[in-house]
């Protein structure tokens, strides 16, 4: 089956999940859309971010015949994953159970934290799917607001990110707990200033690797899998600014993994 998986995110915060998906599964093409221009998602009201996501979903499946939908995004998650899961016939996965799961596997002394964006806090996601997975954990939660707006600007390329991680994660610091998921997937791209600033005692998670795991599960089951021998070619969209996209994106893998271009979602229902 070689038509690609759609990657959705708000921005460039996805791209940590589309790697480990990329790294899994590498004979697997991807095109990812980045909602950059109405990034963040996090602090907008829920039927606005579930309709940005529709438009993202309904994007790749109009034009790319995606096979599988993965919402790499915690806010689009928390707020859309049901729904959309509930409507398309493709199999679609989010990031907050498959990181709850990684969490629950790694501590010890049973006490996690979970930061994320004000939507994902609100919504006791987390909370909920690491307690329904195990009953008597203790969850502390925190919203980070600045950390999505600092990640999309590319201020860490050239700047250090220790004090606004500093300012963001204090409340988290003394809280004991033993494990510390990143509940936005724009925050892998902080965890070294994290893991500096919680401490080597705190593991920290992200739900990328986890949820790649998922999604070869998934695929390997229902018989999609790509079995073209062609090295496939991904590509990249983003809604804002393309050079700042690549700019991420390139620090992030370390090279460019496809084409970036722009997009506009804007009136994907007319098209
Ligand atoms: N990467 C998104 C997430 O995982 C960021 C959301 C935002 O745009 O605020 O929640």
């Amino acid at each position: 089956m070689d038509q690609p998986i759609g990657v959705i995110d708000s921005g460039v915060g996805g791209l940590t999940v589309a790697k480990e998906i990329m790294r899994q599964l590498p004979k697997e093409k991807i095109i990812y859309v980045g909602d950059t221009k109405r990034c963040p998602y996090g602090p907008r009201k829920e039927e606005e971010v579930l309709q940005y996501t529709w438009e993202m979903a309904h994007y790749l499946l109009k034009h790319h015949h995606i096979k599988m939908l993965v919402i790499a995004c915690n806010t689009a998650t928390a707020i859309a994953l049901d729904e959309i899961k509930a409507t398309l016939d493709i199999p679609v996965i989010g990031v907050i159970q498959p990181g709850a799961r990684t969490a629950i596997k790694v501590t010890n002394n049973q006490h996690i934290g979970v930061i994320g964006t004000i939507n994902t806090i609100k919504s006791e996601a987390y909370k909920e799917a690491l307690l329904s997975l195990k009953a008597g954990l203790t969850v502390q939660s925190l919203a980070c607001p600045l950390l999505v707006p600092f990640v999309e600007s590319g201020t860490f390329l050239d700047q250090t990110a220790e004090a606004v991680v500093k300012d963001s994660l204090e409340p988290m610091k003394e809280t004991g707990i033993d494990t510390l998921i990143l509940g936005c997937t724009h925050y892998p791209i902080l965890k070294e200033p994290i893991q500096r600033f919680m401490g080597s005692d705190v593991s920290i998670i992200s739900s990328g690797d986890e949820t790649a795991r998922e999604a070869s599960t998934i695929l390997s089951y229902k018989g999609l899998l790509n079995t073209s021998k062609e090295t496939p070619v991904h590509t990249f969209y983003t809604t804002g600014q393309q050079q700042n996209f690549q700019n991420i994106a390139r620090d992030w893998f370390g090279y460019l993994p496809g084409k970036v271009e722009t997009v506009s979602l804007e009136h994907i229902y007319q098209q």
